[in-house]
């Protein structure tokens, strides 16, 4: 059977892929923050997940206001980095695993949640730039993902506790899946950020702690967390943080927090980065 055997949660801020595809990763305003990811680089390196279901938020690149899906699984055996303005990131097209996912999104949605299936989408930095945080840059992805994109840009985004469920939901899928395949789920985005408005460059260092602290130790009380406490203290894009619930509530309700890095600045960012196991 599947096993799903750890989570991940980092931030994705774009800036931090163009200083990898730029070659700046050795600067002096980047390399703390990559320095910071070296131990998770090669904790992945050891472990060699064969499928990372990589929960992040698209931007206006795959989806737009023409179309809000809240929850939307790729179900495609490929996606190719979007085109954000200034070509798509020179990084590996990223392979999907189309039979998992699919029993993903019967399974989910024969529980109750209702996610849009998707055949055809580019992914965009959300996804792209936690995989370069954690796998470099190979020429190849060294697994297989299956994007999870949550709507967290257009008014209304899931709630917290919705997320925290749908990750229980998504654990009970890789569970009764008959291949024998090790899988992680990465949550994405955040912490605290605004990028907009009188308050842009908001940073909320004792806010992102806790949450760390939380996720860890009280994630039934994260799930409780309404919108607007994110939206004050981590600023109007700290409600990307909710994603890092999906990736939580697929973890067993006990786990064992392996690494942390937490890193200010990166762009308008704070860089948040933890490793959660399954003790079993
Ligand atoms: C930045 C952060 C984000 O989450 C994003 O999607 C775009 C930009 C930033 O800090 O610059
Ligand atoms: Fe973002």
């Amino acid at each position: 059977m599947a096993r799903l055997v750890a989570g991940v949660g980092t931030s994705h801020v774009p800036a931090i892929g163009a200083a990898i595809d730029l070659g700046k990763t050795q600067e002096s305003y980047w390399q703390p923050l990559f320095k910071g990811y070296e131990p998770a680089r090669k904790w992945l390196a050891d472990q060699k997940p064969d499928v990372v279901i990589l929960v992040y938020n698209d931007h206006a690149c795959a989806f737009s206001l023409e179309m809000i899906p809240t929850f939307a699984l790729g179900c495609a055996d490929e996606f190719a980095p979007a085109d954000e303005g200034w070509g798509p990131r020179p990084v590996p097209v990223v392979k999907g695993h189309p039979e998992l996912a699919w029993h993903i999104a019967q399974s989910v949605i024969l529980d109750e949640f209702d996610l849009t299936i998707v055949n055809n989408m580019t992914v965009d930095h959300g996804l792209t730039v936690p995989l370069s945080l954690l796998f470099g840059q190979p020429r190849e992805w060294p697994c297989q993902v299956i994007p999870l994109a949550v709507n967290v840009v257009q008014y209304p985004p899931p709630t917290g506790n919705r997320c925290y469920q749908f990750g229980k939901a998504i654990r009970r899928a890789v569970d009764s899946f008959d291949q024998d395949l090790k899988v992680m789920i990465f949550g994405t985005g955040g912490m605290s950020h605004q990028l907009q408005g009188p308050r842009a460059g908001l940073i909320n260092r004792a806010f992102d702690t806790a949450f760390l602290d939380n996720l860890t130790a009280d994630p039934d009380k994260l799930a409780r967390m309404p919108h607007i406490d994110y939206v004050r203290e981590a600023g109007s894009e700290g409600i990307e943080l909710v994603m890092w619930l999906i990736m939580r509530g697929a973890l067993d309700a006990k786990v064992r927090e392996i690494y942390r890095f937490y890193h200010v600045p990166a762009s308008n960012t704070a860089v948040g980065h933890i490793i959660l196991e399954n003790q079993a």
